[in-house]
C-alpha cells in the first residue's frame, strides 16, 4: 500500500513510525512532516488545508490510503471532500466527516450529543453573543471554580477556569465579545469536575470499535503540574488507576454509547476518537472529545500497540474493523517532551539540536526541520523521547536518561512526568 499521512507533529512522527513497521507498506508519505519523519517515510511539502493540492498528490502518486493526524483539516471537511471527489472514491480514507469532527470542533455540539445519548459529562448551558445577562445569571447558580469554554477551536486555549464569580464574569464578557473571534461567539458554561484526568482512545469504522491503550498527559509547563498550559509535556501508558474494571465502565458508559450514538444520528465517523475523561471518584465522565489522537499520548500509545496499525486503519476505512485484531504490549511506556526555553510564551526557533546516535529510547520529532544536514528547532515543543520499561518507573527513568542526552540551547523538560501515579 502507498499511504499518505497528514500532519507534522510528534503525534504524526509516532504514527509514521508505527505505520512504517507494517509489512503492508510499500511507500509512506508524510505531508508536510518534520525533521524526524523523513527517517521513516518521505516528507512531501503540501499545504494540508488545501484539499485540491492533497487530492492532486493522491491521484498523481497513486496513494491507496490517506490518514489524517490533526483536527483542523477534518473540521474543515477533508473527509467529505474525498468522499465526493469522483477520482478519489476508491482511496481508503481514515478520518471523520465534517459533522463527525464537530465532536471536537464545537463544544456545544459535543455536549448536546452527550445529553442526547446519556453519556456522563458535566452539567452545562450554552449562550451566544446577545445573551450575556442570561449567562451571568446562570453562572450565579454554579459553584466555584467556574468553567467557561469557547464553543469552537481555539488552539487549546479556549477553556477558562476561574475561582471567583467576578473573574468568571470578566472571562464571560471577554469571550462573548470575541476574544477568540468566531470560536467564542458561543460559550459553554459547565460544572467543574473534580478528579484525575485520563485519555482514552478508540479507533472506529462507524459501527465497530477497538479501544487502544489509555494514557495520561501532563499539560502544565512546571513540575508538580504548575504554571501555564502547554500542548503537553509528556505522557505515560498504562495509567495505574485505569484498572480493567474502570476501563469496562468507560467502555459501557462512554465508548459504546458514543459509537452507537454517532451511528444512530447518521453521522459518518471513521478514524480515531479521543475521550478526554475525568475520573470522578471512580465514575468516568467526559470532559471533551477530540476527533484525532492525542499529542503527546500517541508517543506512548503507539509503543504499546503490538498489532499492525495499517491493518487497523484499513479495517476502519473499509468498515470491517471487527475482523482485525488488536494486541497490546504489557510493558509500560513513558514519554518526556523537550521544549524550547520560554515556551509556551516567547521562545527562539532555529536553535541547532544534537541527538546522540546511541540515544536511549525512541525519539519522536515535533518542532524540528532538516536543513542542509542540520537539525534546527522550528517550534516550542521540539522532541519527545519515549521508552519502554518492565514497570512505569523503569520506563520513566529511561525516558529521562534519553532526554538528558539530547542537547540544544535553552532545552527544558519536566523531570516529574508520571511521578504522581507511582
Ligand atoms: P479542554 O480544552 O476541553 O480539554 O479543557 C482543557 C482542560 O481544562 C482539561 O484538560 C481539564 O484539565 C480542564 N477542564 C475542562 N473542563 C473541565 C471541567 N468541567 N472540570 C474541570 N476541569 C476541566
Ligand atoms: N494531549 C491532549 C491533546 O492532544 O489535545
Amino acid at each position: 500500500m502507498k499511504i499518505l499521512l497528514l500532519g507534522s507533529g510528534g503525534r504524526e512522527h509516532a504514527l509514521a513510525w508505527k505505520i512504517a513497521q507494517s509489512p503492508r507498506v510499500e511507500k509512506l508519505y508524510i505531508a508536510p512532516g518534520n525533521g524526524g519523519t523523513g527517517a521513516v517515510g518521505e516528507n512531501v511539502a503540501l499545504n494540508i488545508s488545501d484539499f485540491d493540492d492533497v487530492a492532486a498528490f493522491v491521484i498523481n502518486y497513486e496513494v491507496d490510503m490517506v490518514v489524517v493526524g490533526p483536527e483542523a483539516p477534518l473540521v474543515e471537511g477533508i473527509a467529505d471532500y474525498f468522499k465526493h471527489h469522483s477520482l478519489l472514491k476508491d482511496v481508503l480514507f481514515v478520518g471523520p466527516s465534517k459533522v463527525g469532527a464537530q465532536l471536537e470542533g464545537s463544544k456545544d455540539f459535543a455536549k448536546q450529543f452527550m445529553l442526547r445519548h446519556e453519556i456522563p459529562t458535566a452539567r452545562y448551558r450554552t449562550f451566544s453573543a446577545g445573551e450575556y445577562d442570561e449567562a451571568a445569571a446562570f453562572l450565579e447558580t454554579m459553584q466555584p471554580p467556574y468553567v467557561l469554554k469557547a464553543d469552537g477551536l481555539a488552539a487549546g486555549k479556549g477553556v477558562l477556569i476561574s475561582e471567583t464569580l467576578e473573574d468568571a464574569r470578566r472571562d464571560l464578557r471577554e469571550l462573548l465579545s470575541g476574544k477568540f473571534g468566531e470560536a467564542s461567539s458561543r460559550v459553554v458554561i459547565e460544572e467543574y469536575l473534580e478528579g484525575i484526568e485520563c485519555s482514552v482512545f478508540a479507533i472506529t469504522d462507524g459501527t465497530h470499535y477497538k479501544i487502544l491503550p489509555e494514557a495520561k498527559d501532563y499539560k502544565r509547563i512546571g513540575e508538580g503540574d504548575t504554571g501555564l498550559n502547554t500542548g503537553g509535556m509528556g505522557s505515560i501508558s498504562p495509567v495505574p488507576f485505569a484498572t480493567q474494571y474502570w476501563m469496562t465502565r468507560v467502555e459501557n458508559s462512554i465508548v459504546r454509547p458514543t459509537v452507537e450514538g454517532l451511528a444512530a444520528d447518521g453521522i459518518d465517523y471513521c478514524g480515531f476518537i479521543f475521550f478526554g475523561l475525568m475520573n470522578c471518584q471512580g465514575e468516568p465522565k467526559v470532559i471533551e472529545y477530540n476527533c484525532r489522537m492525542g499529542d503527546p499520548e500517541t508517543e506512548t500509545v503507539m509503543l504499546r500497540l503490538k498489532s499492525d496499525l495499517v491493518d487497523l486503519l484499513e479495517g476502519a476505512a473499509r468498515g470491517d474493523l471487527d475482523c482485525r485484531s488488536l494486541d497490546i504490549d504489557q510493558r509500560a511506556a513513558a514519554c518526556v517532551m523537550l521544549v524550547a526555553g520560554g515556551y509556551p510564551e516567547h521562545y527562539d526557533k532555529g536553535t541547532v539540536i544534537s541527538v546522540p546516535e546511541d540515544v536511549e529510547g525512541i525519539v519522536f520529532h515535533a518542532g524540528t526541520k532538516l536543513e542542509r544536514g542540520q537539525l534546527p528547532t522550528s517550534g516550542g515543543r521540539v522532541i519527545a523521547v519515549s521508552c519502554y520499561g518492565a514497570t512505569l518507573p523503569e520506563a520513566l527513568d529511561a525516558a529521562l536518561r534519553g532526554a538528558e542526552s539530547i542537547h540544544f540551547d535553552k532545552k527544558y523538560f519536566r523531570h516529574d512526568i508520571g511521578r504522581d501515579c507511582l
